[in-house]
Protein backbone atom coordinates (compact mmCIF):
# COMPACT_ATOMS: atom_id res chain seq x y z
CA UNK A 1 0.00 0.00 0.00
CA UNK A 2 1.03 3.43 -0.91
CA UNK A 3 1.97 5.27 2.42
CA UNK A 4 0.90 9.11 2.79
CA UNK A 5 3.50 11.33 4.14
CA UNK A 6 4.93 11.41 7.78
CA UNK A 7 3.21 13.73 9.62
CA UNK A 8 -0.16 12.38 8.06
CA UNK A 9 -1.68 9.39 7.16
CA UNK A 10 -4.90 7.69 5.55
CA UNK A 11 -7.90 7.08 7.61
CA UNK A 12 -11.61 6.13 7.87
CA UNK A 13 -13.46 9.39 9.54
CA UNK A 14 -16.71 9.93 11.17
CA UNK A 15 -17.07 13.45 9.96
CA UNK A 16 -19.89 14.27 12.06
CA UNK A 17 -23.14 12.39 13.63
CA UNK A 18 -25.70 10.71 11.04
CA UNK A 19 -25.50 7.88 8.14
CA UNK A 20 -23.08 6.08 7.03
CA UNK A 21 -23.27 6.78 3.51
CA UNK A 22 -23.61 10.28 4.19
CA UNK A 23 -20.50 10.92 6.99
CA UNK A 24 -18.39 8.05 6.80
CA UNK A 25 -15.41 8.27 4.30
CA UNK A 26 -12.00 7.20 3.92
CA UNK A 27 -9.88 10.43 3.72
CA UNK A 28 -5.62 10.87 3.28
CA UNK A 29 -4.97 13.42 5.87
CA UNK A 30 -5.35 12.61 9.26
CA UNK A 31 -2.67 13.24 11.69
CA UNK A 32 -0.39 10.52 11.80
CA UNK A 33 -0.03 9.55 16.00
CA UNK A 34 3.78 11.11 17.24
CA UNK A 35 5.61 9.24 19.46
CA UNK A 36 3.78 6.83 21.83
CA UNK A 37 2.92 7.89 25.29
CA UNK A 38 4.16 5.93 28.48
CA UNK A 39 2.19 2.39 28.58
CA UNK A 40 1.48 2.90 25.05
CA UNK A 41 2.59 1.61 21.54
CA UNK A 42 2.40 2.63 17.82
CA UNK A 43 1.01 -0.09 15.43
CA UNK A 44 0.89 -0.23 11.69
CA UNK A 45 -2.37 -1.18 11.16
CA UNK A 46 -3.05 -4.62 9.12
CA UNK A 47 -6.70 -5.19 9.56
CA UNK A 48 -9.51 -3.72 11.45
CA UNK A 49 -12.59 -5.48 12.79
CA UNK A 50 -15.51 -3.57 13.28
CA UNK A 51 -18.26 -3.99 16.33
CA UNK A 52 -22.00 -2.51 16.88
CA UNK A 53 -20.19 0.33 19.42
CA UNK A 54 -18.81 1.41 15.80
CA UNK A 55 -22.18 2.15 14.30
CA UNK A 56 -23.28 3.22 17.38
CA UNK A 57 -20.90 6.29 17.64
CA UNK A 58 -21.26 7.27 14.18
CA UNK A 59 -25.74 7.95 14.91
CA UNK A 60 -25.01 10.03 18.09
CA UNK A 61 -27.36 7.82 19.87
CA UNK A 62 -25.07 7.55 23.07
CA UNK A 63 -23.10 10.51 22.47
CA UNK A 64 -23.61 11.15 25.91
CA UNK A 65 -21.56 8.23 26.80
CA UNK A 66 -19.71 7.55 23.70
CA UNK A 67 -19.59 10.51 22.18
CA UNK A 68 -16.16 11.53 20.26
CA UNK A 69 -14.43 14.37 21.63
CA UNK A 70 -14.17 16.09 18.32
CA UNK A 71 -14.91 15.67 14.26
CA UNK A 72 -13.49 14.11 12.50
CA UNK A 73 -12.87 10.75 14.48
CA UNK A 74 -11.00 7.68 12.93
CA UNK A 75 -13.75 4.69 13.23
CA UNK A 76 -12.90 1.34 14.43
CA UNK A 77 -10.69 0.09 17.88
CA UNK A 78 -10.08 -3.24 17.76
CA UNK A 79 -7.02 -3.73 15.24
CA UNK A 80 -3.94 -6.10 14.51
CA UNK A 81 -0.69 -4.83 12.98
CA UNK A 82 2.45 -4.37 13.67
CA UNK A 83 4.78 -2.45 16.11
CA UNK A 84 6.20 0.49 14.64
CA UNK A 85 7.32 2.53 17.66
CA UNK A 86 7.11 1.31 21.43
CA UNK A 87 6.13 4.00 24.30
CA UNK A 88 8.19 4.27 27.76
CA UNK A 89 7.85 1.46 30.76
CA UNK A 90 6.05 -1.26 27.84
CA UNK A 91 7.64 -4.47 28.34
CA UNK A 92 7.30 -7.32 26.43
CA UNK A 93 6.62 -5.73 23.00
CA UNK A 94 9.29 -4.61 20.52
CA UNK A 95 8.91 -3.21 16.63
CA UNK A 96 8.57 -5.44 14.22
CA UNK A 97 6.00 -7.75 16.40
CA UNK A 98 2.13 -8.72 14.79
CA UNK A 99 0.21 -7.47 17.79
CA UNK A 100 -3.52 -7.28 18.36
CA UNK A 101 -4.56 -4.44 20.30
CA UNK A 102 -8.44 -3.50 21.58
CA UNK A 103 -9.52 0.27 22.23
CA UNK A 104 -9.54 2.38 25.18
CA UNK A 105 -11.63 4.90 25.03
CA UNK A 106 -15.56 5.19 25.73
CA UNK A 107 -16.42 4.28 22.71
CA UNK A 108 -14.32 2.56 19.56
CA UNK A 109 -12.14 4.60 17.89
CA UNK A 110 -8.78 5.37 16.10
CA UNK A 111 -8.42 1.95 14.68
CA UNK A 112 -9.31 1.95 11.19
CA UNK A 113 -6.26 3.88 9.98
CA UNK A 114 -2.80 3.64 8.48
CA UNK A 115 -1.03 3.69 12.45
CA UNK A 116 -2.84 3.56 15.88
CA UNK A 117 -1.52 4.51 19.52
CA UNK A 118 -2.58 1.38 21.34
CA UNK A 119 -2.46 0.35 25.45
CA UNK A 120 0.21 -1.91 26.29
CA UNK A 121 -2.26 -3.40 28.76
CA UNK A 122 -4.74 -4.11 26.09
CA UNK A 123 -1.93 -5.56 23.81
CA UNK A 124 -1.48 -9.06 23.12
CA UNK A 125 0.80 -11.48 20.29
CA UNK A 126 -0.95 -12.37 17.54
CA UNK A 127 -2.54 -15.91 17.79
CA UNK A 128 0.14 -18.14 15.38
CA UNK A 129 -2.06 -20.03 13.61
CA UNK A 130 -4.24 -16.80 13.05
CA UNK A 131 -4.04 -14.44 9.56
CA UNK A 132 -4.05 -10.95 10.97
CA UNK A 133 -7.82 -10.68 9.23
CA UNK A 134 -8.95 -13.29 12.10
CA UNK A 135 -6.80 -11.91 14.94
CA UNK A 136 -8.00 -8.63 14.51
CA UNK A 137 -11.79 -9.86 15.19
CA UNK A 138 -10.93 -11.65 18.60
CA UNK A 139 -9.83 -8.06 20.07
CA UNK A 140 -13.06 -7.11 22.13
CA UNK A 141 -15.74 -9.30 20.72
CA UNK A 142 -13.44 -12.77 21.86
CA UNK A 143 -12.30 -10.82 24.81
CA UNK A 144 -16.05 -10.33 25.79
CA UNK A 145 -17.32 -13.69 25.20
CA UNK A 146 -14.34 -14.82 27.27
CA UNK A 147 -15.39 -13.09 30.15
CA UNK A 148 -19.00 -13.84 29.59
CA UNK A 149 -18.31 -17.68 29.71
CA UNK A 150 -15.64 -17.65 32.36
CA UNK A 151 -18.33 -15.20 34.81
CA UNK A 152 -20.95 -17.53 33.83
CA UNK A 153 -21.02 -21.32 33.06
CA UNK A 154 -19.57 -23.89 35.36
CA UNK A 155 -18.72 -27.31 33.46
CA UNK A 156 -21.64 -29.27 33.10
CA UNK A 157 -23.88 -27.20 33.72
CA UNK A 158 -27.30 -26.47 30.37
CA UNK A 159 -26.95 -23.91 28.15
CA UNK A 160 -29.19 -21.81 26.05
CA UNK A 161 -27.50 -19.06 23.82
CA UNK A 162 -29.61 -16.56 21.92
CA UNK A 163 -28.84 -15.36 18.79
CA UNK A 164 -25.53 -17.34 18.48
CA UNK A 165 -24.18 -16.26 14.77
CA UNK A 166 -23.35 -12.89 15.27
CA UNK A 167 -19.24 -11.38 16.02
CA UNK A 168 -19.52 -12.30 19.80
CA UNK A 169 -21.65 -15.21 19.77
CA UNK A 170 -19.79 -17.46 17.24
CA UNK A 171 -16.79 -17.19 19.46
CA UNK A 172 -19.19 -17.47 23.08
CA UNK A 173 -20.79 -20.78 21.87
CA UNK A 174 -17.42 -22.32 21.35
CA UNK A 175 -15.74 -21.36 24.97
CA UNK A 176 -19.40 -22.41 26.11
CA UNK A 177 -18.69 -25.92 24.47
CA UNK A 178 -15.30 -26.03 26.30
CA UNK A 179 -17.28 -26.22 29.74
CA UNK A 180 -18.65 -29.23 28.96
CA UNK A 181 -22.04 -28.08 29.74
CA UNK A 182 -24.79 -30.85 29.78
CA UNK A 183 -26.66 -29.52 27.06
CA UNK A 184 -25.62 -26.69 24.84
CA UNK A 185 -28.80 -25.21 22.20
CA UNK A 186 -28.66 -22.11 20.56
CA UNK A 187 -30.77 -19.64 18.55
CA UNK A 188 -30.04 -18.37 14.98
CA UNK A 189 -30.94 -16.67 12.25
CA UNK A 190 -27.91 -18.65 10.29
CA UNK A 191 -28.41 -22.04 11.24
CA UNK A 192 -25.70 -23.55 9.29
CA UNK A 193 -23.15 -20.99 10.92
CA UNK A 194 -23.73 -22.45 14.08
CA UNK A 195 -23.78 -25.85 12.91
CA UNK A 196 -20.87 -25.38 11.22
CA UNK A 197 -18.89 -25.30 14.41
CA UNK A 198 -20.02 -28.38 15.43
CA UNK A 199 -20.54 -27.64 19.66
CA UNK A 200 -24.89 -26.92 19.66
CA UNK A 201 -26.48 -30.09 20.53
CA UNK A 202 -29.74 -28.38 19.02
CA UNK A 203 -29.98 -25.28 16.91
CA UNK A 204 -32.81 -23.34 16.60
CA UNK A 205 -33.54 -21.01 13.98
CA UNK A 206 -35.17 -17.89 15.76
CA UNK A 207 -36.98 -16.44 12.38
CA UNK A 208 -38.96 -19.53 12.01
CA UNK A 209 -40.17 -21.13 15.40
CA UNK A 210 -40.14 -19.99 18.73
CA UNK A 211 -37.33 -21.21 20.95
CA UNK A 212 -39.38 -21.46 23.83
CA UNK A 213 -41.74 -23.84 22.56
CA UNK A 214 -39.18 -26.14 20.67
CA UNK A 215 -39.02 -29.52 22.30
CA UNK A 216 -35.72 -29.91 22.43
CA UNK A 217 -35.67 -27.15 24.76
CA UNK A 218 -39.19 -27.64 26.62
CA UNK A 219 -37.26 -30.93 27.50
CA UNK A 220 -34.38 -29.83 29.01
CA UNK A 221 -35.61 -26.59 31.11
CA UNK A 222 -34.56 -25.44 33.51
CA UNK A 223 -31.61 -24.22 32.31
CA UNK A 224 -28.34 -22.89 34.17
CA UNK A 225 -27.37 -20.70 32.31
CA UNK A 226 -29.17 -18.21 29.47
CA UNK A 227 -27.26 -16.33 27.42
CA UNK A 228 -28.52 -13.36 25.20
CA UNK A 229 -26.46 -11.70 22.67
CA UNK A 230 -29.56 -9.93 21.14
CA UNK A 231 -33.21 -10.01 21.83
CA UNK A 232 -33.36 -7.95 25.03
CA UNK A 233 -36.11 -8.39 27.77
CA UNK A 234 -38.52 -10.02 25.86
CA UNK A 235 -36.53 -13.01 26.43
CA UNK A 236 -35.95 -12.30 29.98
CA UNK A 237 -39.79 -12.26 30.36
CA UNK A 238 -40.03 -15.79 28.25
CA UNK A 239 -37.66 -17.23 29.96
CA UNK A 240 -39.67 -16.26 33.55
CA UNK A 241 -43.08 -17.08 32.09
CA UNK A 242 -42.52 -20.70 30.62
CA UNK A 243 -39.87 -21.64 33.25
CA UNK A 244 -36.94 -21.92 31.56
CA UNK A 245 -33.87 -21.00 33.69
CA UNK A 246 -33.64 -22.96 37.42
CA UNK A 247 -34.34 -20.86 40.54
CA UNK A 248 -30.71 -19.61 40.91
CA UNK A 249 -29.82 -19.73 37.27
CA UNK A 250 -28.09 -16.87 35.38
CA UNK A 251 -29.59 -14.64 32.87
CA UNK A 252 -27.03 -12.58 31.10
CA UNK A 253 -27.74 -10.02 28.37
CA UNK A 254 -25.27 -8.64 26.09
CA UNK A 255 -27.77 -5.97 25.36
CA UNK A 256 -29.92 -4.53 28.26
CA UNK A 257 -33.40 -4.23 27.03
CA UNK A 258 -33.48 -3.49 23.67
CA UNK A 259 -30.58 -3.87 21.40
CA UNK A 260 -30.90 -0.32 20.03
CA UNK A 261 -29.16 1.86 23.24
CA UNK A 262 -30.29 5.32 23.60
CA UNK A 263 -27.84 7.82 25.67
CA UNK A 264 -28.43 11.38 24.48
CA UNK A 265 -29.75 12.79 27.49
CA UNK A 266 -29.90 12.26 31.43
CA UNK A 267 -33.65 10.81 30.99
CA UNK A 268 -32.36 8.59 27.94
CA UNK A 269 -29.72 7.23 29.82
CA UNK A 270 -32.35 6.67 32.59
CA UNK A 271 -34.74 5.08 30.83
CA UNK A 272 -32.75 2.73 28.87
CA UNK A 273 -30.55 1.84 31.31
CA UNK A 274 -32.38 1.76 34.50
CA UNK A 275 -35.02 -1.03 34.26
CA UNK A 276 -32.29 -3.63 33.30
CA UNK A 277 -29.61 -2.20 35.77
CA UNK A 278 -32.64 -2.50 38.57
CA UNK A 279 -33.33 -5.91 37.93
CA UNK A 280 -29.61 -6.73 38.25
CA UNK A 281 -29.59 -5.43 41.40
CA UNK A 282 -32.98 -7.19 42.86
CA UNK A 283 -32.61 -10.67 41.01
CA UNK A 284 -29.36 -12.07 43.01
CA UNK A 285 -31.41 -10.99 46.60
CA UNK A 286 -34.73 -13.05 45.62
CA UNK A 287 -34.80 -16.46 46.74
CA UNK A 288 -36.51 -18.34 43.85
CA UNK A 289 -35.72 -15.86 41.07
CA UNK A 290 -32.81 -16.34 38.60
CA UNK A 291 -30.18 -13.73 38.39
CA UNK A 292 -30.35 -11.23 35.55
CA UNK A 293 -26.68 -9.71 34.66
CA UNK A 294 -26.04 -7.14 32.05
CA UNK A 295 -22.46 -7.41 30.01
CA UNK A 296 -21.91 -3.53 29.21
CA UNK A 297 -19.41 -3.24 26.67
CA UNK A 298 -16.53 -1.74 29.29
CA UNK A 299 -14.34 -4.25 29.61
CA UNK A 300 -11.57 -4.39 32.48
CA UNK A 301 -8.16 -2.31 31.50
CA UNK A 302 -6.23 -6.49 31.84
CA UNK A 303 -4.27 -8.34 29.13
CA UNK A 304 -5.22 -11.24 30.62
CA UNK A 305 -8.51 -12.53 28.94
CA UNK A 306 -7.15 -12.03 25.77
CA UNK A 307 -3.64 -13.64 26.65
CA UNK A 308 -5.81 -16.44 27.73
CA UNK A 309 -8.18 -16.77 24.85
CA UNK A 310 -4.90 -16.97 22.50
CA UNK A 311 -3.56 -19.81 24.11
CA UNK A 312 -6.68 -21.57 23.62
CA UNK A 313 -7.07 -20.50 19.77
CA UNK A 314 -3.48 -21.72 19.56
CA UNK A 315 -4.09 -25.10 20.82
CA UNK A 316 -6.71 -25.86 18.61
CA UNK A 317 -10.42 -25.74 18.52
CA UNK A 318 -11.52 -22.33 18.19
CA UNK A 319 -12.26 -21.13 14.53
CA UNK A 320 -12.92 -17.69 13.58
CA UNK A 321 -16.27 -16.99 11.47
CA UNK A 322 -15.67 -13.87 9.30
CA UNK A 323 -18.96 -12.32 7.82
CA UNK A 324 -19.49 -12.85 3.68
CA UNK A 325 -17.60 -10.01 2.22
CA UNK A 326 -15.01 -9.64 5.15
CA UNK A 327 -12.50 -8.21 4.73
CA UNK A 328 -13.60 -5.23 2.99
CA UNK A 329 -11.20 -2.83 1.15
CA UNK A 330 -9.72 -0.03 2.81
CA UNK A 331 -11.99 1.91 1.02
CA UNK A 332 -14.86 5.34 1.36
CA UNK A 333 -17.15 1.95 -0.04
CA UNK A 334 -15.87 -0.68 1.77
CA UNK A 335 -15.72 0.90 5.17
CA UNK A 336 -19.62 1.74 4.39
CA UNK A 337 -20.60 -1.43 3.19
CA UNK A 338 -18.52 -3.02 6.16
CA UNK A 339 -20.90 -0.67 8.61
CA UNK A 340 -24.03 -1.30 6.57
CA UNK A 341 -24.13 -5.13 6.87
CA UNK A 342 -22.81 -4.44 10.70
CA UNK A 343 -26.26 -2.22 11.20
CA UNK A 344 -28.39 -5.56 9.39
CA UNK A 345 -27.56 -7.73 12.52
CA UNK A 346 -27.14 -10.15 10.29
CA UNK A 347 -23.89 -10.15 9.37
CA UNK A 348 -22.98 -13.68 10.76
CA UNK A 349 -19.91 -13.55 12.07
CA UNK A 350 -17.04 -10.61 12.41
CA UNK A 351 -17.01 -7.64 9.73
CA UNK A 352 -13.33 -6.96 9.37
CA UNK A 353 -11.63 -4.41 7.05
CA UNK A 354 -8.32 -4.90 5.48
CA UNK A 355 -6.02 -2.06 6.37
CA UNK A 356 -2.28 -3.59 4.43
CA UNK A 357 -0.89 -6.68 3.12
CA UNK A 358 1.64 -7.98 5.86
N1 LIG B 1 -18.28 -6.83 19.38
C1 LIG B 1 -17.85 -6.50 20.56
O1 LIG B 1 -16.68 -6.30 20.68
C2 LIG B 1 -18.78 -6.41 21.73
C3 LIG B 1 -18.27 -6.31 23.01
C4 LIG B 1 -19.18 -6.25 24.09
C5 LIG B 1 -20.53 -6.22 23.86
N2 LIG B 1 -21.00 -6.26 22.58
C6 LIG B 1 -22.45 -6.20 22.36
O2 LIG B 1 -22.91 -7.53 22.13
C7 LIG B 1 -23.98 -7.50 21.18
C8 LIG B 1 -23.64 -8.45 20.04
O3 LIG B 1 -22.47 -7.95 19.42
P1 LIG B 1 -21.91 -8.61 18.09
O4 LIG B 1 -20.60 -7.97 17.81
O5 LIG B 1 -21.96 -10.08 18.15
O6 LIG B 1 -23.00 -8.12 17.04
P2 LIG B 1 -23.36 -8.68 15.58
O7 LIG B 1 -22.19 -9.42 15.04
O8 LIG B 1 -23.95 -7.56 14.84
O9 LIG B 1 -24.46 -9.75 15.90
C9 LIG B 1 -25.78 -9.39 16.19
C10 LIG B 1 -26.32 -10.40 17.17
O10 LIG B 1 -27.69 -10.16 17.45
C11 LIG B 1 -28.38 -11.38 17.25
N3 LIG B 1 -29.76 -11.08 16.85
C12 LIG B 1 -30.18 -10.28 15.84
N4 LIG B 1 -31.52 -10.27 15.80
C13 LIG B 1 -31.94 -11.08 16.81
C14 LIG B 1 -33.21 -11.50 17.28
N5 LIG B 1 -34.33 -11.08 16.71
N6 LIG B 1 -33.26 -12.35 18.35
C15 LIG B 1 -32.13 -12.80 18.94
N7 LIG B 1 -30.89 -12.45 18.52
C16 LIG B 1 -30.82 -11.60 17.48
C17 LIG B 1 -27.62 -12.11 16.17
O11 LIG B 1 -27.93 -13.48 16.19
P3 LIG B 1 -27.73 -14.43 14.91
O12 LIG B 1 -26.59 -13.87 14.09
O13 LIG B 1 -27.40 -15.75 15.49
O14 LIG B 1 -29.02 -14.45 14.17
C18 LIG B 1 -26.21 -11.80 16.61
O15 LIG B 1 -25.75 -12.62 17.66
C19 LIG B 1 -24.13 -6.05 20.74
O16 LIG B 1 -25.17 -5.46 21.48
C20 LIG B 1 -22.80 -5.40 21.12
O17 LIG B 1 -22.91 -4.04 21.37
C21 LIG B 1 -20.15 -6.40 21.53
Amino acid sequence: MEETSSATMKAAVGKDYGEIRDMVEVVDDQPRPGTPREGYLVVKVLACALAPGDNRVLSGRTKMVQGPPAFPYVIGGDVCGVVHEVGENVEGFKPGDCVVARFFTAGPRGGLAEYYEVKATLTEHKPKTLTPVEAASLASSGTSAYIAVENTIKEGQSVLVLGGGGGVGTMLVQLAKRKKPSFLAVTTAAPKVVQDLGVADHVINYEQENWWEVAEITDQAPFDVIIDLGQGVSAWKVARKYNLLKSRGQFLTFVGDHHVLWAQGIFQIFQSMGPPLWRSAWTPCIPGVPTFRWQLDGLPDKREPLTNLFKLVDEGGLRVVLSNGSPFPFTTDGVQSAMEQLATRKAHGKVVVKVAEE
